[in-house]
Parts: structure tokens; sequence; C-alpha cells
């Protein structure tokens, strides 16, 4: 028998410490949560997905009355880069939310499980790691790639 362990590496970080460039994608991230449409839910969530013809898009979640035909901020985010910018390849990606009492969530919100699997498609793409931003008011946690806020994914190439 033999044990594999999975470990990812999270830096968190105050707004304080980052890039100039960083501060741009996050700043973007923010902006895009006022594109919510969440009447349903009141949570805002924003993705801002930085790509290497330095171009940023960012997209925002926006629910339907049948609750499964909307879609979250990263989706919507990513399959608008995809579509606009076919040969362009993701270089960095950050999410930000608006709580339920309209206020930036105090802590880091991360992605759901299939806007996961939608993001690593793109990161494959790309070719190479792709830095994932998570934010919250107070601090920032960084990620070195898509892969490793989802280990073990299904992966057809
Ligand atoms: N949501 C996102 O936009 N991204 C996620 O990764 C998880 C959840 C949205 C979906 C819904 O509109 C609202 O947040 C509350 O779940």
């Amino acid at each position: 028998m033999k044990e594999i362990d999975i470990l990812t590496k999270i830096t968190a970080r105050g707004y304080d410490e980052l890039s100039p460039e960083e501060r741009e994608l996050t700043d973007a991230a923010w902006n895009a949560t006022k594109g919510a449409y969440a009447p349903y839910s009141n949570f805002s969530v924003g993705a801002a997905i930085r790509l290497d013809n330095g171009v940023i898009v960012t997209g925002a979640n926006q629910e339907n009355a049948a609750f499964s035909s909307g879609t979250c901020a990263e989706r919507s985010a990513c399959f608008y880069a995809g579509a606009n910018y076919p040969q362009a390849k993701f270089t960095a990606i950050a999410i930000a939310a608006v709580g339920t009492d309209k206020k930036r969530v105090p802590n880091p919100v991360a992605p759901c499980g299939a806007c996961r699997q939608a993001l690593l498609e793109y990161e494959t793409l790309a070719g190479h790691n792709v830095p994932v931003m998570l934010l919250g008011e107070n601090e920032v946690y960084t990620l070195p790639s898509v892969k490793s806020l989802m280990p073990l994914a299904f992966t057809e190439f």
C-alpha cells in the first residue's frame, strides 16, 4: 500500500501586499459583482480573468426563475472569454462576492465544483498553471492553479 498526499499551498495576503497587476484584476472582480442578477439569493459574485492578450474579461452570476437555468460568475466569465477570445490563454483568475448584507464578504469565497471543472478546462488549454485569487474584504487567498482547487479532477485530454 502507498499513501498519496494532496497538498495545496495557499498564500493569504492583504490588499497592500498585491502587485499593481494583481490589484487591477481584483478590482475588476469586485467591480464585476455589480453585474450580478441575483434576485433569488441576493448573493452577488464577480469573476475576472486576465488573458495573455492583456484583456481582462469579467462575469457575474445570472440567476433565473427556473433556478437551474442560471449560471455562476466564474462560468459566465470563462465562457465569455472562450467565445470572444478563442485564441487567448488565461493567465490569472480572481473571484469576489458581495453578501446578502450588501457588503463584501469578509473571507474569501471559492468557486463551486462545476465552475472548478469548467475553469480547469481553460487552464488545460492554456498549457500552464493559472493562479486563482479568492477575495475577501480582509484578505486574498492565492492558489497556484485551478488544478490545485480540484485535485484528481476529470480530464479527457
Ligand atoms: N455562485 C457563483 O456565482 N459562483 C460560485 O462558484 C458559487 C455560487 C452564485 C450562484 C448563485 O447565483 C449565488 O451565487 C448563490 O449561490
